[in-house]
């Protein structure tokens, strides 16, 4: 089943998202978060340290796996998701850095980290709540179009839109890493509930695309289609393909 949130503005949005996600840590105490990165859910996690710091909310029991990493890039530099995590997540709350996943993106061989990075998700009963944020072309994770889904946890080459797309947070282009490991459709799809967010208008098409179009490895967020259990939280902007679709059936 998929539940859809329409919220006016990308604040309502994070307030919402991160309303869900305390939910999941109130219900579970040592619940296992699925996280993510970008710009998208930043101001979700700032709720969170807020409500952290309030004493309302506590991470100290939980542990969570992140969804890719840059491969090449080390943990402290500044562009790493694990650096990422720690600036916008992990270094304000209390929760305990050792049950902080993210994959190594400084393995020395990137398939047997992956494999690693599997088994562990799996010894963890996979995510209770897995959270995600959606590319332009649909990706999630890094999981980019392609002619089929992957199950495993993979080192994938970045498309040359994500590539475009993820620059603004590096010096130039050139310094975006070509490559990135991240975790299949397997985990993903294991998880008990999925949380997408997604916010603006860049994102209205690939929203639609993913929830109201074939599903395809060529958008492969449609693959969520067919999980039972999904939460889309997005702002008008985001949901705007949607809703318009919506208002002409009704006429
Ligand atoms: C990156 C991440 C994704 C994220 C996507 C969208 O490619 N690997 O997990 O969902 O960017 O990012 P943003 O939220 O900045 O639009």
């Amino acid at each position: 089943m998929i539940r859809i949130y329409l919220e006016e503005d990308h604040a309502a949005m994070s307030r919402r998202a991160a309303h869900i996600i305390a939910a999941e840590i109130h219900r579970d105490p040592s619940c296992v978060l699925g996280l993510a990165t970008g710009s998208t859910p930043i101001e979700t996690y700032k709720n969170l340290i807020e409500w952290n710091k309030a004493g309302d909310l506590s991470f100290a029991d939980v542990t969570t796996v992140n969804l890719d990493e840059y491969k090449g890039l080390a943990p402290d530099h500044d562009q790493s998701y694990r650096y990422f995590m720690n600036t916008n997540l992990f270094d304000h709350i209390d929760i305990d850095k050792d049950n902080t996943f993210v994959p190594n993106g400084l393995a020395e061989d990137a398939d047997m980290e992956c494999a690693e990075y599997d088994e562990l998700v799996e010894s963890l009963g996979f995510a209770d709540l897995q959270l995600l944020g959606l590319g332009h072309n649909g990706h999630i994770g890094f999981n980019e179009p392609d002619t089929c889904f992957t199950k495993e946890t993979h080192v994938v080459d970045l498309t040359q839109s994500t590539i475009d797309a993820n620059a603004s947070f590096f010096e130039s282009a050139v310094d975006v890493p070509r490559q990135a490991l991240t975790m299949g459709m397997g985990c993903i799809m294991g998880a008990r509930r999925v949380l997408l967010i997604a916010s603006g208008e860049g994102k209205a098409d690939a929203i639609y695309k993913a929830f109201c179009g074939p599903i395809t490895p060529e958008c492969p967020a449609s693959i969520l289609q067919l999980h039972n259990d999904v939460v889309v939280v997005g702002d008008r902007a985001a949901l705007s393909k949607l809703l318009a679709e919506e208002l002409t059936e009704e006429v």
